[in-house]
């Protein structure tokens, strides 16, 4: 559950790189954006800029397949699809592990109380040219307890350095957090938060992993990683804090009327400084600990198909576990493109069972806990496209997508403001939302057995035809 014999693994693996005496005023980002474009190793940097030795960022840190099988003790070269099978079986066999509570760990090594804290003592990257500040907050884990049902949050939400003992504190609509804090908001009470800035993969992945209302973030990590997660008591907030976590704060998000700030712009996952300049509410810093030598955890927001994170590796894999447990039979693969940031584009392949099937597949696709974000495309394939081969999808969509009978649009969905598509009144309004087509590029249920042949050598015909001419590739 500690970072770093994670990073002594990766650089055994050669999955690791270290980068002395960079800026973090954009060269750390930008070191970081042309790595991940080439699916580089993850990036341990040292030495920064003004920062004395030790004080490290890392970046990358599972933005590949391979790094999040490492990660998740999945061994073997696995093509996209049986990844996601993979992840796909490993979350549906696992069994909530409630934490424990230890008195000290790794992260009270250095605690500074209200007077003494500065957040500028960490190297926290400006990391996209146009970006309005730093962000310590980008790989970190936001911790609330919902007031009503007791139960605590954790989630992935940016966080900028405003000053020395202040955070911006971004949440989309709808996300957890968000109906968390306003709780508190409408007793006229501010929300008590902890965050942390660094910590182990499977500890940090629930976070980003959009679980149901009242399901626990900890229960999880402590389930892939194996053993209950040890936790420290925050001693401002009561919140619980990751032991071995490298940076950790804790302070209280005022209502914004008492005090909100301008955030951003920021590079965002969908491409684009969508959301702009806004006033957002802030986190007061009355506690910091970390660890000495600590290590931020960076995952910046990059253009797609480059992600800080294989998200359209979990998201699809959450979503296909989402559609079994439903009990929707014959789902064969889902995907969530890259191109689309994991958000916009999913990608659904189905054996097809019954006459409105795929249209029901679509629908409980973009209904769920995991799908129901932003997902402004659903196509739903047969089960002889692989759906994570964009050209494949492609195909099905020109030969077997009829424009006027086999796509719907729905109105009226859960958005972000995000969305580069929304338009800046609809922004100004308040109004969230987006509207949704379901493209079923799937052969028509009643006349499937007339649909023409497709015009491939089987595979049996390409075995006997390699067997005999195959120094023709050679
Ligand atoms: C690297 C990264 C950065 C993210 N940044 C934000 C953010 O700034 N604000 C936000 O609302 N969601 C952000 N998300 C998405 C949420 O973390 C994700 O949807 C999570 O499941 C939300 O948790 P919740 O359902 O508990 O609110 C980010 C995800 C990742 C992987």
């Amino acid at each position: 559950m500690d970072l770093r014999p994670f990073l002594r693994q990766l650089e055994e693996l050669g999955e690791l790189t270290r980068v002395e005496e960079a800026d973090w005023d954009l060269e750390i980002g930008t070191i970081t954006e042309l790595l991940d474009e080439k699916e580089g190793p993850a990036l341990l940097f040292d030495r920064i800029k003004g920062y004395p030795p030790g004080y490290r960022v890392v970046a990358n840190l599972m933005s590949t397949p391979r790094r999040l099988a490492a990660a998740l003790g999945i061994h073997g070269k696995l093509s996209h699809m049986e990844m996601v099978r993979s992840l796909k079986d490993k979350f549906s066999a696992l069994k909530p592990t409630p934490p424990v509570h230890v008195r000290d760990g790794p992260v009270l090594e250095n605690v500074h109380d209200q007077g003494a804290i500065d957040l500028f003592k960490f190297p926290a990257p400006r990391w996209h040219e146009h970006d309005g500040g730093r962000y310590l907050g980008t790989g970190d884990m936001v911790i609330m307890r919902d007031p009503r049902g007791g139960w605590v949050n954790v989630a992935t939400y940016r966080m900028q350095v405003h000053d020395r003992d202040t955070l911006g504190l971004y949440i989309d609509p709808g996300h957890q957090g968000g109906i968390i804090r306003e709780s508190y908001w409408a007793e006229g009470k501010s929300c008590p938060v902890a965050a942390v800035f660094g910590a182990h993969p499977l500890v940090w992945m629930p976070s980003f992993m959009a679980l149901p209302w009242g399901v626990e973030e900890y229960n999880l990590a402590g389930a892939l990683l194996g053993e209950p997660l040890q936790l420290v008591k925050g001693e401002y907030t009561g919140l619980p804090i990751p032991a071995c976590a490298e940076i950790a704060i804790e302070g209280e998000c005022p209502p914004p009327q008492v005090e909100s700030r301008e955030e951003g712009p920021f590079g965002e996952w969908p491409g684009y400084y969508g959301s702009g300049v806004r006033k957002e509410a802030v986190v007061k810093v009355k506690r910091l600990m970390h660890r000495d030598d600590p290590i931020i955890l960076g995952s910046p927001p990059l253009r797609p198909p480059a992600c800080g994170v294989p998200s359209y590796m979990t998201r699809s894999s959450n979503v296909w576990y989402e559609l079994e447990k439903i009990g929707i039979p014959g789902i064969r693969g889902v995907w969530h493109m890259r191109a689309g940031g994991a958000s916009f584009l999913n990608v659904i392949s189905i054996e097809q069972k019954y006459a409105g099937h795929a249209k029901q597949v679509a629908m409980a696709a973009m209904s769920g806990v995991k799908g129901a974000y932003l997902g402004r495309f659903v196509i739903v394939v047969d089960e002889d496209i692989d759906p994570t081969n964009d050209e494949d999808v492609l195909w099905a969509l020109a030969t077997r997508c009829d424009p006027a009978t086999s796509l719907e649009i729905i109105r009226d969905c859960w958005s972000t403001p995000l969305d580069p598509r929304m338009s800046p009144d609809q922004k100004a309004k308040g109004d969230f939302t987006n509207s949704r087509a379901i493209l079923l590029a799937t052969r028509p249920y009643h006349w499937r057995k007339d649909f023409p042949r497709v015009n491939r050598a089987s595979d049996e015909l390409r075995a006997v035809t390699l067997e005999k001419w195959g120094h023709l590739w050679s």
